[in-house]
C-alpha cells in the first residue's frame, strides 16, 4: 500500500511527543476526499498545539496543521475530481481532525474549496488560514464603513503572518498603514510591504484615561489584551477594529466610553467561517484584495524543518508566513 510521510503529535506527559511517521490513507481521520498536499504552513495555533498549550488538541495521535493546499487524488464527493487544486483550512483540521502537516490528507468534501482562478497552490498556502483571516478582517471592516482616505489603519503584531498579509492587502488597496511591532529592526521589511509608518508596541498602563487622542480609522488586531484596550481608546469617531488574535493576551479591560462617545466598532473575526463566506472572501483575495508581496512575506521550509520552526514561532523568531513544501 502507498505510504507517505506525516508529522504527528502523540500524547506525552508534559507536552506532546513529536514524531515523523510513515502512514497510509487508512490511518487518517475519515473523509470522502483524499488530497495530495503540496504545501501547508505554520499558524500560531499550530505552534501552540505542538506544545500542548491552550488544550487545542484533545485526542491523540493527531496530525497538526490548520491549513493545506493540494491536488485531489480521489473523491467520492461529486463536486470534486482527481486533479482539482484545492485549499482547506479550519473546520477542525489540525485540531480534532488530521491536518495539513502530512503529504496526504483526507477530509469531508464540505470542507474543501477550489482555489480561485489566479492563485497558485503556493499562493493558496502562503495565504492559508492567516491570509484568509486578513482578507476577512478587511471585508468586515469595509462592510462597516472603512474606506481609504479616512485616516491611518493600525496593524499590530505587524511582523506576524496575518498582520504581514494585512499590511500588504491594505496598502495595495490604497489605505495608509501604520505598523506596530516589537521588532523595530524589521521596519524596512514592514515598509517594503507598504507601511508608511512603523511604531513600537504600547506599554500597558495602570490607570489609563478612557479616551486618548483619536488616531486610527481602522485597526487590525493580532495581539488583544492591553493593546486592544489601547486601540479602543485611540480610534477616530466611527473607527473600526477587526479583533481576531490574542498573541499578547486574552483579557480586554476598557470602558464603554469609546463606544458611546465616539461610536467606535469592535468587530470579532472568526476565520472558521461557513463555506459561502469563505468563497466570497477568497474571491476578493484573488482579485481586489490580492497581496503584491506574498513572495517576500512567505519563507519556504521542508518538512524536516517543521519542529524547529514551530518552536521558533512561539519564541517570536519567525517573520511573515512560513510555508512547508511537502515534497521537499
Ligand atoms: N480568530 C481567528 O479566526 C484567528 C485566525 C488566525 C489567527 N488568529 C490569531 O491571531 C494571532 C496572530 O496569528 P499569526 O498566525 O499571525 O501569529 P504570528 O505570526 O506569531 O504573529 C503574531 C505577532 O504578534 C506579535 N506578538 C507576539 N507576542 C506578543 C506579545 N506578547 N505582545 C504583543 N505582541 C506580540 C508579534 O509581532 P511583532 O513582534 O511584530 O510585534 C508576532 O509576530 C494569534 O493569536 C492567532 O491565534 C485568530
Amino acid at each position: 500500500m502507498h505510504t507517505f510521510k506525516a508529522f504527528r503529535l502523540l500524547a506525552g506527559d508534559s507536552a506532546p511527543i513529536r514524531q515523523f511517521a510513515e502512514l497510509s490513507v487508512d490511518d487518517l481521520s475519515p473523509g470522502n476526499v483524499v488530497i495530495d498536499v503540496a504545501f501547508s504552513s505554520i499558524n500560531y495555533k499550530d505552534a501552540l498545539a505542538s506544545k500542548g498549550l491552550n488544550a487545542i488538541i484533545r485526542a491523540w495521535p493527531r496530525i497538526g496543521g490548520i491549513d493545506l493546499a493540494g491536488t485531489v487524488r480521489e473523491s467520492a464527493d461529486p463536486r470534486f475530481r482527481a486533479g482539482d487544486e484545492v485549499v482547506v483550512h479550519g473546520f477542525g483540521i489540525g485540531v480534532d481532525h488530521d491536518g495539513g502537516h502530512s503529504q496526504v490528507a483526507r477530509v469531508p468534501g464540505d470542507w474543501v474549496m477550489r482555489i480561485p482562478d489566479g492563485l497558485s497552490l503556493f499562493d493558496a498556502a502562503a495565504l492559508g488560514a492567516a491570509g484568509y483571516t486578513a482578507g476577512l478582517s478587511l471585508h468586515l471592516m469595509e462592510l462597516n464603513g472603512l474606506a481609504p482616505g479616512q485616516g491611518p489603519v493600525l496593524v499590530d503584531g505587524a511582523t506576524g503572518g496575518v498582520a504581514s498579509v494585512a499590511i500588504d492587502m491594505l496598502a495595495r488597496r490604497g489605505y495608509q498603514v501604520t505598523a506596530m511591532s516589537g521588532k523595530i529592526a524589521e521596519a524596512p521589511y514592514l515598509e517594503s510591504l507598504g507601511a508608511s509608518e512603523v511604531i513600537g508596541r504600547v506599554a500597558p498602563e495602570d490607570k489609563p484615561k478612557p479616551l486618548e487622542k483619536a488616531r486610527w480609522a481602522g485597526a487590525v488586531d493580532s495581539v488583544g489584551g492591553a493593546t486592544l484596550a489601547w486601540l479602543t481608546r485611540t480610534m477616530q469617531p466611527g473607527g473600526v477594529i477587526a479583533a481576531f488574535g490574542n498573541a499578547g493576551g486574552a483579557e480586554l479591560a476598557t470602558t464603554v466610553l469609546p463606544f458611546i462617545l465616539r461610536g467606535i466598532r469592535l468587530l470579532g473575526v472568526n476565520a472558521n467561517s461557513p463555506m459561502p463566506l469563505r468563497e466570497e472572501v477568497w474571491n476578493k483575495i484573488a482579485s481586489e484584495y490580492r497581496p503584491a508581496r506574498l513572495a517576500e512575506i512567505a519563507g519556504v521550509i521542508g518538512m524536516n524543518e517543521l519542529p524547529e520552526h514551530l518552536d521558533r514561532m512561539l519564541e517570536g523568531r519567525l517573520r511573515g508566513r512560513t510555508v512547508i513544501d511537502m515534497r521537499r
